[in-house]
């Protein structure tokens, strides 16, 4: 057992799929895996591991930001040896273009955290996604269907910001949406030369105020865990 996860090794899969809210970690073991086992309940952030197709997969809430992701990530990597983290997750479009509903792979992450600013210091570091899972991902909706849009993300310290009509200057650098977790997980994954990927849904839009419903959010929820199962 970590610091933060109360499972033994062996216990959790080497691909994980990780949403931020640990209820969707849940529904995604009870309406996706074969014999779903949870394997953490500490501080409520649940995580369980099953097959998919035969295959061994893990899924396991996140919370919300880059220091919770961060400690998850760093966790399942150095003490339970997870080698494929995928995000999957909500976000807000910065773009005309970006509707709500549409599925966005995170080829980077810029990011308003300080963190690799200080690690680096000062300098900036370009967190990337894998191109491998990359690629696998891209494939996989291909396969099914499942249009997909792809770029530069931006990961938030702030979800309420006191401006906000900041977004207009990431929207201006082709920035696609913001979320809060991906700038996190790629930085923690390169340190650890290991695979990560975010998959994100748009769920509002900054561009037309719009918001999907909570019905409407499990159906396109669905197109994206699809697309990260096939990653396993
Ligand atoms: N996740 C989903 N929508 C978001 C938004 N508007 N800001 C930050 N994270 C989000």
């Amino acid at each position: 057992m970590s610091v933060h996860i109360g499972a033994s090794k062996g216990d959790i899969a080497e691909t994980i799929l990780l949403p931020g809210d640990p209820l969707r970690a849940k529904w995604i073991a009870e309406t996706f895996f074969e014999n779903p086992i949870c394997f953490n309940e500490i501080r409520g952030m649940l995580g369980y591991t099953g097959t998919y197709q035969g295959k061994k997969v893990s899924t396991m809430g996140t919370g919300m930001g880059i220091p919770s992701m961060s400690i998850y990530a760093n966790e399942l990597i150095k003490e339970f040896g997870v080698k494929n983290l995928i995000r999957v997750g909500s976000a807000g479009s910065y773009q005309k273009d970006i509707k709500i509903r549409d599925v966005v792979l995170a080829m980077a992450a810029s990011s308003t955290s300080g963190v690799n600013e200080l690690r680096f210091g000062g300098a900036d570091y370009a967190p990337t996604a894998d191109f491998g899972l990359f690629m696998k991902a891209v494939e996989a909706a291909k396969a099914m269907q499942i249009p997909i849009k792809a770029g530069n993300v931006l990961s938030s310290d702030e979800f309420y910001e006191d401006n906000i009509e900041s977004y207009k200057k990431w929207s201006k650098f082709g920035v696609l949406c913001v979320e809060m977790e991906a700038a996190g997980l790629y930085t923690v994954a390169a340190k650890h030369n290991v695979n990560a990927l975010a998959i994100l849904t748009i769920s509002d839009s900054l561009v037309t105020g719009e918001r999907t419903t909570s019905k409407e959010r499990e159906t396109t929820f669905k197109n994206m865990i699809k697309i990260g199962l096939e990653l396993a």
